[in-house]
């Protein structure tokens, strides 16, 4: 079993052998996509990368400077600004590589159901564009969509496994399943080399503050409201960044084509303990949360089967506790990151999302 880390006996010069040596990663200036680009570069000698993205409000080429402070490391980074669902772009890029990982997306929840259609064109006909060009490119790269446990929908009991009923409930998660389905239509159709992964909910650091840990980390070194979903008893199967980043790429280089696997957390919490130890961690007192009214649809708990990709030698590392300390701890010392990342539209956002929620709260 190798561990949660991008498999350290791989380190070193890249071996002749190396199937993955030049890749596309879509989406790498994101949050997970950018974990990914900065341990494989570090971790990975003689690997290649090319970054395409459209630098949403989510993206961020900061969430890449480790890579540029290293001189060795920048010169196998390359870094394209532009739309998945461009064609031309994209079956240049494409031309050129071993495998093409999809982490672009629009991945916020609430976002999709205040306005889904980039959820649409990125999720599905972005997907399109990516999978034409590796069917039509003459080497036949491999091709890689990183998908979500939300494409299971809401789970009472148990833990889902990569054959359960898909049952998406947001129009992200929609998104993100038709996405799937375009995929596996590609292999069993035109025989694209391809392969899914379903990470859990992941945190850590470079995580957009939008989402709730990092959310809450940051209203808290303020001082400001917390405002929690419902009763905050929604239950989140948690998985550390680096350890999706690592799951992931075990799927690349042994994932079977035509398959999926979870990429599971293997920590299930309410949020309300979630906030609990978050609070506790900063010294800072429950008082600040505010019960909101919940997100319509809300699905209750995620919790996944990880053992067909522990049966390909790999599973999470990371604990909980330890993964929360380390991404508060980085929050707290990268204050002007989400300062820049809480700019721009950000108060019309919050104010849309949270303001009448806060007003209303109990
Ligand atoms: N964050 C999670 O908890 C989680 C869990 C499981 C799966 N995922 C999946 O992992 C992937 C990455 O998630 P994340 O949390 O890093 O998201 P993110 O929002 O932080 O990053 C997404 C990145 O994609 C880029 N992008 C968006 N639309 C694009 C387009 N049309 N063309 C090119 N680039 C585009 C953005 O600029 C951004 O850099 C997504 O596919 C998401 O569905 C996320």
């Amino acid at each position: 079993m190798t561990n949660g880390a991008i498999d350290r006996m791989t380190n070193g010069p890249t071996q002749p052998s190396e199937p993955y040596r030049r890749l596309l990663v879509t989406g790498g200036a994101g949050f997970i996509g950018s974990c990914y680009v900065r341990d494989v570069l570090a971790r990975r000698d003689g690997t290649e990368i090319t970054v395409l993205d459209k630098l949403t409000y989510a993206g961020n080429e900061a969430n890449l400077a480790p890579v540029r402070d290293d001189p060795e490391q920048a010169a196998r980074l390359r870094f394209v600004k532009g739309d998945i669902a461009d064609r031309e772009v994209v079956a240049d890029l494409v031309g050129d590589v071993d495998a093409v990982l999809n982490f672009a997306a629009e991945s916020h929840v609430d976002r999709s159901i205040l306005d889904p259609e980039a959820f649409l064109v990125t999720g599905v006909i972005g997907v399109h564009v990516l999978l034409e060009a590796c069917r039509t490119a003459a080497h036949r790269p491999r091709f890689l969509q990183v998908s979500t446990d939300e494409v299971y929908g809401s789970v009472p009991e148990g833990q889902s496994r990569e054959d359960d009923l898909l049952a998406p409930r947001s129009p992200y998660a929609a998104a993100k399943t038709s996405g799937e389905l375009l995929v596996r239509s590609y292999v069993v159709t035109h025989g694209v080399d391809a392969v899914v992964t379903r990470g859990s909910n992941t945190y850590g650091p470079y995580h957009h503050p939008e989402k709730l840990i990092p959310l809450f980390v940051t209203n808290a070194i303020d001082d400001k409201p917390l405002p929690l979903y419902g009763d905050g008893l929604q239950r989140r199967d948690w998985l550390y960044v680096s350890d999706h980043a690592a799951g992931i790429d075990h799927v690349l280089r042994h994932g079977r084509s035509g398959e999926t696997y979870n990429v599971a957390g293997g920590v299930e919490m309410a949020n309300r303990d979630t906030v609990t130890l978050l609070l506790k961690h900063l010294g800072k007192p429950w008082s600040l949360v505010r019960h909101v009214e919940d997100r319509p649809g809300h699905d209750r708990r995620y919790a996944m089967d990880g053992s067909k990709l522990a049966a390909l030698g790999w599973r999470a590392e990371t604990s909980f506790e330890d993964g929360l300390a380390r991404t508060i701890d980085w929050f707290v010392a990268n204050e002007p990151w989400w300062r820049a990342a809480r700019s721009g539209d950000w108060d019309a956002y919050y104010e849309r999302q949270y303001g009448q929620r806060l007003r209303t709260a109990t």
